[in-house]
């Protein structure tokens, strides 16, 4: 489905029925003297000279896949206000137009106080329920402070809905693991509202989650919902397992509903993706060449070297340590690679306020460093890390340089670099490795998939990726590609706002 498409879908089951996504992160931040991006790939256009107002995107996979569907249906987005110059760019109510370029929907921000923050997003969000949802042998903290702010804010942002939506009917579209109390707050004071929520990261089985000293308030939270979707199938039996062994209610495994105080919440698995037309420019084959000799050029690649690409927020759930130990792997078991291959490494700083995103962000320096002393030679580097930002821009065409992009998440809810990647490759070349435990290795089979905690046969399949002749490559990718264009983020968004509307009609 296109955007167009989507539009014209939703305005039919919409009618009058105002749209609002809740995301604590929003979708474009301001920033107040921003200085000039140094570096590498200095391509970064949205800055503006020192002493004004500029703004970026942030590095989340959520906001890369709800952006382009608020652009198509417009609505309001309600989001934590986190840039320096956003209560600049805002107007008195916290409210702006965005995209700041070529605006088509409201972003109503919401400020938060330094404890607030620290103790519903570091705290409660990030170093409890990220760890407990992902098995990533992370330890998830539980702190009473950081659960009461998580109350707190979640309340807040429930009656800063209620504001938005008035007394207009409206579809309340909640995002992610920030709020899991907001959905019961809306319904209990507006039951007409229609609530559905999506759930970006995986949902663990339930004897992973009864560690959590809040599990029943965050259950009744989400069901709260009219329909709650996570990304694959084997999270929702989770959670309806999950809700089974927790709360009294019932719970319908034939419907995938859950029944509680008289109203069903329904549980569905709507796959995320992208919009692949973000991503693919057909080239003419001298446009190509063209872009690929300054992409080399700018990595410094004088030697015909193939590449190795990767492009992750530097989160421990990423498994880039997994990564590099594969790729040093390689180099040890075929040392005939030293200097014929190069790994590209991004790594987009996140969350570094929080000691295990520090840790991890020191180790990944450390094993590069490491990894180019002992295979590195007369100036030539086997790793080439930038701990940075990039733009869209700058990444597709790294994409499109790359002979591999590897993804080898530990445990991830889908993953939609893995969907980049493929969307970025008109030319049908190049080779995806994936790891097993992403949500996206459901459903992209033709990819090479590897289990990153084997370091032999991670190797391995990077040996094979490398090896991999063009006509198997192309066969492939096309696949992908077929399957990536067929299930877009806008078919993501029509499935789950579409089911919510009817769901609603059902009970
Ligand atoms: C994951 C989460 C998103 C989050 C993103 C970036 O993709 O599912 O909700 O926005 O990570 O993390 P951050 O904490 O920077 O928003």
């Amino acid at each position: 489905m296109t955007s167009a498409e989507l539009v014209s879908v939703l305005s039919d089951e919409l009618r009058d029925t105002r749209l609002v996504v809740v995301a604590n992160r929003e979708p474009y931040i301001h920033l107040k003297n921003a200085v000039e991006p140094q570096g590498w790939w200095a391509r970064v256009r949205r800055q503006k000279p020192r002493g004004e107002i500029s703004w970026i995107q942030p590095a989340s996979g959520l906001v890369t896949a709800l952006d382009p569907v608020m652009r198509a249906c417009g609505g309001t987005w309600v989001g934590h206000a986190s840039g320096s110059g956003d209560r600049a760019a805002s107007d008195a109510k916290g409210r702006v137009a965005v995209p700041p370029d070529r605006p088509s929907y409201t972003l109503r921000r919401v400020w938060l106080s330094p404890e607030e923050e620290e103790g519903y997003y570091y705290g409660l969000a990030n170093n409890a329920l990220w760890p407990l949802c992902h098995i990533a042998y992370t330890r998830p903290q539980f702190n009473e402070s950081d659960w009461h702010h998580y109350v707190r804010v979640n309340r807040r942002f429930a009656d800063t809905v209620l504001e938005e939506i008035e007394d207009s009917p409206a579809l309340v579209f909640v995002q992610d693991y920030h709020f899991a109390l907001l959905p019961r707050f809306i319904k209990e004071a507006r039951p007409d509202v229609v609530v559905c929520q999506f759930w970006h990261i995986p949902w663990p089985n339930p004897e992973a989650f009864r560690i959590c000293p809040w599990g029943e308030e965050i259950l009744t939270g989400l069901l709260g919902n009219d329909l709650l979707a996570f990304h694959i199938q084997y999270h929702c039996n989770n959670f309806l397992e999950t809700v089974d062994r927790t709360l009294e209610s019932r719970v319908d495994y034939e419907r995938f509903a859950v029944w509680r105080g008289g109203r069903a919440t329904y549980v569905k698995p709507c796959p995320i993706s992208i919009d692949p037309a973000l991503w693919s420019h057909p080239q003419k084959r001298d446009t190509r060449t063209a872009e690929l000799r300054e992409t080399r050029h700018a990595l410094g690649l004088r030697n015909g070297e193939r590449i190795i690409f990767g492009v992750d927020r530097l989160d421990y759930t990423k498994g880039i340590p997994d990564r590099l130990r594969a790729f040093d792997r390689l180099l040890d078991r075929h040392p005939d690679w030293r200097r014929r291959v190069v790994m590209v490494q991004v790594g987009a700083p996140s969350r570094d306020h929080l000691i295990g995103y520090q840790a991890l962000s020191h180790e990944v320096s450390e094993m590069v460093q490491a990894i180019n002393e002992r295979h590195g030679a007369n100036g030539w580097q086997p790793v080439l890390y930038r701990r940075e930002h990039q733009n869209p821009e700058d990444i597709a065409a790294l994409y499109r340089a790359a002979d591999v992009c590897v993804v080898s998440s530990l445990h991830d809810g889908m993953n939609l670099v893995a969907k980049e990647f493929i969307a970025s490759r008109s030319d049908y070349r190049g080779v995806l490795v994936l790891s097993r435990f992403t949500g996206a290795a459901r459903e992209l089979d033709e990819a090479v998939l590897v289990n990153p905690y084997a370091v032999d046969e991670f190797a391995d399949a990077l040996n094979g990726a490398l090896l991999m002749d063009a006509d198997q490559q192309t066969r492939r990718m096309r696949a992908l590609g077929a399957r990536v264009a067929r299930h877009t983020v806008y078919d993501w968004a029509g499935a789950v706002l579409r089911a919510a509307c009817r769901m609603t009609e059902v009970v």
